[in-house]
């Protein structure tokens, strides 16, 4: 493990630590939709966005005690994603972070529920964050509900996704480059954009945070893409090779592995030049962009 595989590891132990006193345990009704939540909520993943909202906001001088809500808020939206993407009429999988999927831990009526259900507690999480101003909390809702909204954001990338899979007609770089940004970079965009938000960047400050954004937030899904080919099913903890099986437009399949690891690779040379300009207050999300291209989970 090099020393940002070591920051990462040590930040989502405590995140997960603090994770269930943000989980209320309902007795009765409520009891089973809310252990499906938790469920796929606890079940591991890499907190990369939590941790990318955590660490932008730590360059503007912003304690993570202040930036947890919002964390823990986007992580429950990022894992509702996660249920409803693995659901029988999506990319219908079995496994997700080493176990079965919350259809097949639960069954699809609960899981569907589950994934609601963490789509609207992010929100009440992020609306009660502890020490951050109204107007500041409001933009975060906004910005939130906007990248993960079906208006270019993750549910229109999703739905893009899905349609790639039944229409040859929809293929090309422009195409697979928009779905890629909305269904993954939207929500990697906002983990960054929510910190420098936190930190009350300037203008200046917030643009060079969502051109960083921006590009590892394609590259995350090109390697995803990737890693679906080369990857190692026990270590990722999802089944691979679906892409193919299920007809998925993806870099790959327009491109190839090579190509198309050279284009995350470009990207990423990119992310970390933009990323430069805050020089040693962002070395985490300078590392984080090379662990993006190298990761094997
Ligand atoms: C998986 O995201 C879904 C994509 C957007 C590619 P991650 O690879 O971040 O999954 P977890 O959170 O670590 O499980
Ligand atoms: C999922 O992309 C993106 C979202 C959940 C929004 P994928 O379908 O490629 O993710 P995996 O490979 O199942 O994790
Ligand atoms: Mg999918
Ligand atoms: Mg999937
Ligand atoms: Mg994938």
């Amino acid at each position: 493990m090099n020393d940002f595989e070591k920051s990462l590891k040590k930040f989502s132990n405590d995140f997960n630590a603090v994770l269930p006193s943000f989980f209320p345990y309902p007795k009765g009704s409520e009891k089973r939709v809310s252990q499906a939540m938790y469920y796929s909520l606890s079940n591991g993943g890499k907190r990369l966005r939590p941790f990318l909202l955590c660490k932008t906001a730590e360059i503007f001088g912003i304690d993570k005690k202040i930036s947890l809500s919002p964390a823990v808020s986007l992580e429950m939206l990022h894992t509702y994603s996660l249920i409803h993407d693995d659901l029988p009429a999506m990319d219908n999988d079995d496994f997700r972070r080493g176990n079965p999927t919350c259809h097949k831990q639960f069954d699809e009526a609960t899981a569907i529920l589950a994934g609601d259900g963490l789509l609207t507690y992010a929100f009440e999480i992020l609306s009660k964050a502890p020490d951050i101003d109204n107007e500041t909390k409001i933009k975060l809702i906004l910005l939130l509900s906007q990248r993960s909204g079906a208006f270019n954001g993750m549910i229109a990338g999703q739905m893009l996704d899905l349609q790639t899979e039944k229409s040859p007609s929809l293929s090309g770089e422009e195409v697979i480059k928009h779905i890629e940004e909305m269904k993954t970079g939207c929500l990697i965009s906002y983990a960054c954009q929510a910190g420098a938000i936190l930190g009350k960047a300037t203008e200046e400050e917030y643009d060079v945070i969502t051109s960083y954004a921006r590009k590892i937030g394609i590259a995350f899904q090109i390697y995803d893409d990737i890693l679906d080919v080369i990857g190692n099913s026990a270590l990722m903890g999802k089944t691979i090779g679906k892409d193919v099986l299920q007809d998925k437009l993806t870099f790959v399949s327009l491109y190839g592995l090579e190509q198309a690891n050279q284009i995350a690779k470009d990207l990423i040379s990119q992310a970390k030049d933009v990323i430069s300009y805050f020089d040693n207050s962002a070395k985490d999300l300078y590392s984080l962009a090379d662990f993006i291209i190298s990761r094997n989970n």
